[in-house]
């Protein structure tokens, strides 16, 4: 997959960008503050139709013109599929308009449209058009941080991939916010708790997709993952990605509590809809439980994932290097998978990452970007590329929100 053309309208500190894009890597070289991030970000946001940093996304506008009553911050792109064997070979034109307007007593709303090849389309349809893989200097947290930082990896990921995935998860959370009503109603004024059997099929049919393509996805990944690993070590870690579901269609029995942590539960054999069966089955069983605490304890919104090293788990004893090196085999094998589900390769898109490397990891990452379809990096010190990779790279000057192309250098 190539982006061709981009151009943007009032996003962020670009108050007006128009450019084309090159194949294979593009460095955007500049000072702090001059728009390299937005610029990632703005590419990534045609992927998943959400910032990677923004809280909301009113912070996207441009500052200048938020007090205006209407104002039309711009992301539009062309892009090619451009791969043999792909079906789609036509030039795609995505176009995502955030739409700020004051209604007559000055209250602002914000819209979202968006476009594909000029057809409005939902979020969820539009998902999956254009892919891209992220790089994030913050990157690290999937692994140390907090379970929602992981959901939030997975959820990001299969959303381009998996078609009716991003709006399942919509809807499973619209569902969860209304049984979680009824349960802490129930549980303040009592009331008839069979009205909490319809939400328990909806939570459970979709959920069990959601958890069903959890367990394939994160078992596919895991398998790319722990060879891309084993490659950057020379052979000396073993990577195991372990899903812990907070509904496991095949809970630990207490007979394998002594089994060590990584020890492999294969649940890829159960079928969503023998998860959906289970987890509705168990939502009757919890019942009261859950009406006590006036939440639902169980479901894709707690499930977590462990990553661990030669059996250790990385999140709690793993040293920063060893972290580092396993998020760069997870992303590694991110690139791989979303090829072969997709058919193309995705954009990649690389914030500051390389500072973060240690020598050795660095040159195995330029040496896969060297031969990538078309990567993006940002950096502030272009002293930290090879000259090898520089000669072949376009390099992008990023200043005040313009970008100056310079002509490609000769090695
Ligand atoms: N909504 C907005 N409107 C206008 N400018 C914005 C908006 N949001 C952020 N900015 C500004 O845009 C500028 C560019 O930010 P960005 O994060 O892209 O910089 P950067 O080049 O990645 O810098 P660094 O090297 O520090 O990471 C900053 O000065 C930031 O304050
Ligand atoms: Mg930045």
């Amino acid at each position: 997959m190539r982006l061709t053309h981009l151009s943007l309208t009032h996003f962020r500190n670009f108050s007006r960008l128009d450019i084309d894009i090159p194949g294979g890597p593009v460095l955007l070289v500049g000072g702090n503050a001059q728009g390299k991030t937005s610029l990632l970000e703005a590419i990534y946001y045609l992927a998943a139709f959400t910032s990677f940093h923004a809280s909301h996304d009113r912070q996207l506008i441009s500052f200048w013109a938020q007090n205006e009553p209407l104002v039309v911050s711009r992301i539009v792109a062309e892009f090619d599929y451009s791969t043999a064997n792909s079906s789609r070979e036509a030039r795609q034109r995505l176009e995502v308009r955030l739409i700020s307007e004051q209604d007559e007593f000055g209250n602002s709303r914000l819209r979202k449209e968006i476009l594909l090849n000029g057809v409005s389309r939902k979020v969820s349809d539009a998902m999956g058009a254009f892919n891209a893989v992220l790089f994030l200097p913050h990157m690290l947290r999937i692994v140390e941080g907090a379970p929602e930082e992981r959901r939030r990896y997975l959820n990001l990921s299969l959303s381009q991939v998996i078609p009716g995935y991003a709006s399942d998860l919509t809807e499973y959370n619209r569902v969860l916010s209304q049984r979680n009503a009824l349960l802490k109603q129930l549980n303040e004024r009592n009331g008839d708790a069979g009205q909490l059997m319809f939400w328990d099929e909806q939570l459970a049919a979709i959920g069990a997709r959601i958890i069903y393509f959890r367990i394939q996805v994160i078992h596919e990944i895991e398998k790319l993952a722990a060879q891309v690993l084993h490659d950057l070590t020379r052979g000396q870690e073993v990577l195991r990605l372990n899903y812990l579901p907070a509904f496991d269609p095949m809970p630990v029995s207490p007979l394998q509590y002594a089994l060590p942590l990584d020890a492999p539960i294969d649940r890829s054999g159960q079928t969503a809809d023998q998860i959906r069966r289970g987890f509705q089955e168990r939502l009757e069983r919890i019942r009261a439980e859950e009406i006590q605490r006036g939440s639902t304890s169980i479901g894709p919104h707690r499930d977590d994932l462990r990553f661990l090293s030669n059996g250790i788990d990385l999140g709690v004893y793993g040293s920063r290097g060893q972290c580092r090196t396993a998020v760069l085999a997870l992303k590694l094998a991110e690139i791989t998978w979303m090829t072969n589900k997709t058919n193309h390769a995705p954009v990649l898109l690389l914030d500051e990452v390389l500072a973060e490397l240690d020598p050795a990891r660095r040159d195995d990452l330029l040496g896969r970007l060297m031969v990538s379809e078309q990567a993006m990096l940002t950096t502030t010190d272009l002293d930290l590329f090879k000259p090898s990779f520089i000669s072949g790279a376009h390099i992008w000057q990023i200043s005040a929100g313009q970008v100056q192309a310079q002509p490609v250098m000769d090695a």
